[in-house]
């Protein structure tokens, strides 16, 4: 019998074989933390630019083709499931648009609403590690 923390490390353990899906997680959560340290020091300096990151749940588009097993349920069972592309749109446009939002920054939205993200994309150190990470890259 497995237990949680045995049974966690044996499905993460799964993922990371499966490498691209592992660096588009990383990559989402890298666009958190991205928005979490661009948000503080937009706010830092006094600059009136909100940053915030959101999760659109999970929406039937092409971007499940690069996921082979997942394409397979995204195509069949999908339809029934996900969100159609309009749905999908809808906590973009909120964010963007609704007077409600007007000043909020850092934080991170999901189904229109603020939402918890977890505890890696919480983190302000490891923000600003990306942040000085991506510096370099580019200079
Ligand atoms: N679908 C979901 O359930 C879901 C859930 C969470 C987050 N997201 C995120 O939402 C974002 C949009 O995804 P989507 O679901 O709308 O997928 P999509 O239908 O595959 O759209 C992706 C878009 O990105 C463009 N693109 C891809 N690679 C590019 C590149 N190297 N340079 C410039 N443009 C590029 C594609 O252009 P072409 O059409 O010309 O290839 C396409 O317009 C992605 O960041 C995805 O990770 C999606």
């Amino acid at each position: 019998m497995f237990n949680r923390e045995r049974q966690r490390h044996v499905i993460w353990r799964y993922i990371r074989k499966f490498k691209s899906l592992y660096a588009y997680f990383q990559s989402k959560l890298a666009n958190i933390l991205h928005a979490k340290e661009l948000a503080r020091r937009l706010k830092e300096d006094g600059v009136q630019i909100t940053a915030n990151a959101l999760h659109p749940g999970s929406v039937l588009t092409d971007v499940w083709q690069h996921y082979c097993f997942v394409n397979v349920f995204a195509s069949t069972l999908g339809r029934f499931v996900l969100k159609n592309v309009q749905q999908g749109a809808s906590t973009t446009c909120y964010m963007a648009l609704h007077p409600k939002v007007k000043g909020v920054s850092g934080e991170y939205f999901m189904d229109n609403n603020i939402s918890k993200a977890n505890s890696q994309a919480k983190d302000t150190e490891l923000a600003k590690k990306l942040w000085d990470f991506s510096i370099n890259l580019i200079h």
